[in-house]
């Protein structure tokens, strides 16, 4: 089983967070701290490095590697309460750069029982906070197809979206969804047999179910908006996304936030009347080729970097 998490564009990352000596920085999705062990050796002996995650298996890994180290703090909690989660360990309330490295981890993924993966037989689980009571399994039970149909259209755009309900649904009542091995075959099933080969059927119905359980849009559209409450003038927000809805958030957001809209650029009006709060850093969106061979999960990955004007 892989305990490791190999850190998705480090280098471009770490250049992209532009980080200061003495600078106090949060890493939001920490997983097993590829990136927060990186900032680390740049923000110098008084600097700062507030780490999140939901997940109870990342904060006993950052308890076992992190904690000796005094400039490090953790917190086990949705990033979605980044200004709370700042205020209670920033005095100053403001930080100069701020991480997303958006999905799961390897380790997540690749532990079985997690329930994450097609490829691995364990319960359908897929929740990052352990805590919360809502399972993958728990919701097939207790949600209707057209509900079920609903979320794999919209978070997996699957095109058999209603095919894998109505089955799904079928295999309850009859007893015979118990694993994640069950689901993925219940949904190969679905296609035809044609185009079961390219690529995992059960990839997107996968992608759709994680997503909507760990609510991982609303969380984004949530700490987005909090990020621009507490980064600090020429502060850095960089986000790593894996799929087109996540980035799509982002990208708007971005934009949103530092194109002026209906103002001539002419006009010699500055960013604060314009109302704008970010300024778009032009980086390549994907990761380069040597990032790809570092690591295939770069492969997906797309990058944007806006600085606080
Ligand atoms: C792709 S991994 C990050 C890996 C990390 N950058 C590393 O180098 O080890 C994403 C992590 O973010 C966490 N996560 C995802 N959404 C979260 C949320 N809304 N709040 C807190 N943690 C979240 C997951 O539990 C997972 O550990």
């Amino acid at each position: 089983m892989n305990l490791i998490h190999n850190p998705v564009m480090l280098n471009t990352v770490i250049k992209s967070l532009n980080i200061k000596d003495g600078g106090t920085y949060v890493d939001c999705t920490f997983g097993r701290g590829g990136h927060s062990k990186n900032i680390l050796k740049k923000i110098g002996k008084t600097g700062k490095l507030i780490a999140i995650d939901k997940d109870e298996e990342a904060r006993k890994y950052a308890l076992d590697n992190f904690s000796k180290d005094k400039r490090f703090v953790f917190e086990k909690n949705s990033f979605s309460n980044l200004v709370s989660i700042i205020e209670k360990y920033n005095e100053s309330k403001k930080v100069n750069g701020i991480l997303l490295d958006l999905g799961v981890s390897s380790p997540q993924l690749d532990n079985p029982k997690r329930g994450f993966s097609f490829m691995k037989e364990g319960p359908i689980d897929m929740r990052m906070d352990t805590k919360n009571k809502l399972t993958a399994l728990l919701w097939l039970k207790e949600e209707n197809e057209d509900a079920i149909a609903n979320i794999l259209r919209l978070y997996g755009e699957e095109k058999y979206a209603y095919k894998i309900a109505r089955s799904i649904k079928k295999a309850i009542e009859n007893d015979l969804l118990k694993t994640t091995i069950d689901l993925s075959k219940i949904i190969s099933e679905c296609y035809p047999k044609s185009k079961r080969y390219k690529k995992n059927p059960a990839t997107k119905s996968f992608q759709a179910i994680r997503i909507f359980i760990n609510k991982e849009l609303e969380e984004l559209e949530k700490i987005l908006n909090q990020c621009l409450d507490v980064i600090a003038l020429g502060g850095r927000i960089v986000v790593i996304s894996f799929h087109s809805l996540e980035d799509r958030i982002v990208k708007n957001f971005i934009n949103n936030q530092s194109i002026a809209k209906d103002v001539p650029s002419n006009l010699p009006i500055t960013n604060f009347e314009k109302k704008l709060n970010l300024k778009k850093i032009k980086i390549p969106l994907h990761a380069t080729k040597e990032e790809i061979l570092q690591n295939v999960r770069a492969r997906s990955a797309k990058i944007r970097v806006a600085e606080k004007i």
